[in-house]
């Protein structure tokens, strides 16, 4: 079976590894709001995320509003259990709502059966994040929230979905911890699958 058995030392880590490395999913903010120059510096980096046909399906709504993110945070939550509180200590919250892909991505998600909307906002979301741990801001993506509460909350357009939140804050704690993940060899292989 050919499989991937080299690993990648966090010591030989630098640059965009180093980057990948340093972001991780922060759950604990401390209570400095980032200013909307590093904001927009996250948005830039989404901004150049590659999509499919070019079609850039998303928009990026940046609640900064001290209410506003208060307001959000419990709609993120899931009653009687623990999940998402900790959203309640994040100054920013971020939707990223699905936008109109042109016909081309459109017919090809079709055609192929093949969600390549969520695919491109999966990729800009992500360029988000790691331009924020570049700023050493914290993100966490958040698949989980009322999506008609964040839609009135937001005002996003009936019918307009909301496919991601991410909540944005300067991590609490100092340091990485540990990534749990498949080894290389389980995630990869070369040649064959
Ligand atoms: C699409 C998506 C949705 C997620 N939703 C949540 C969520 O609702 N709540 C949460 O605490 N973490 C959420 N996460 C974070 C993952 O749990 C986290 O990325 C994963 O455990 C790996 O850990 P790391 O990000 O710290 O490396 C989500 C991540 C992604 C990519």
């Amino acid at each position: 079976m050919p499989q991937i058995t080299d690993t990648v030392t966090a010591e030989s880590a630098s640059g965009f590894a180093e980057l990948a490395r340093k972001r991780y999913s922060v759950r604990s903010f401390s209570g400095m709001k980032p200013g909307r120059e590093a904001l927009l510096r996250c948005l830039e980096a989404a901004r150049l995320a590659p999509s499919a046909c070019n079609a850039q399906p998303w928009r990026f709504i940046v609640a900064d509003e001290d209410r506003l993110a208060a307001a959000l945070a419990p709609v993120c939550t899931l009653k009687g259990s623990k999940l998402n509180r900790f959203v309640s200590e994040a100054p920013v919250i971020v939707a990223v709502t699905e936008e109109s892909p042109n016909l081309t991505s459109f017919f090809g998600s079709l055609f192929k059966n093949r969600p390549l909307h969520l695919i491109d906002i999966g990729i800009a979301a992500e360029h988000f994040c790691l331009q924020a741990a570049e700023e050493g801001l914290g993100t966490c993506m958040l698949g989980w929230f009322d999506e008609r509460a964040v839609q009135k909350l937001l005002r996003v357009p009936r019918g307009k979905r909301v496919a991601l939140l991410i909540a944005v804050g300067y991590p609490a704690k100092e340091g990485v911890p540990e990534k749990r993940r498949k080894d290389i060899g389980e995630m990869s292989s070369w040649d064959r699958y």
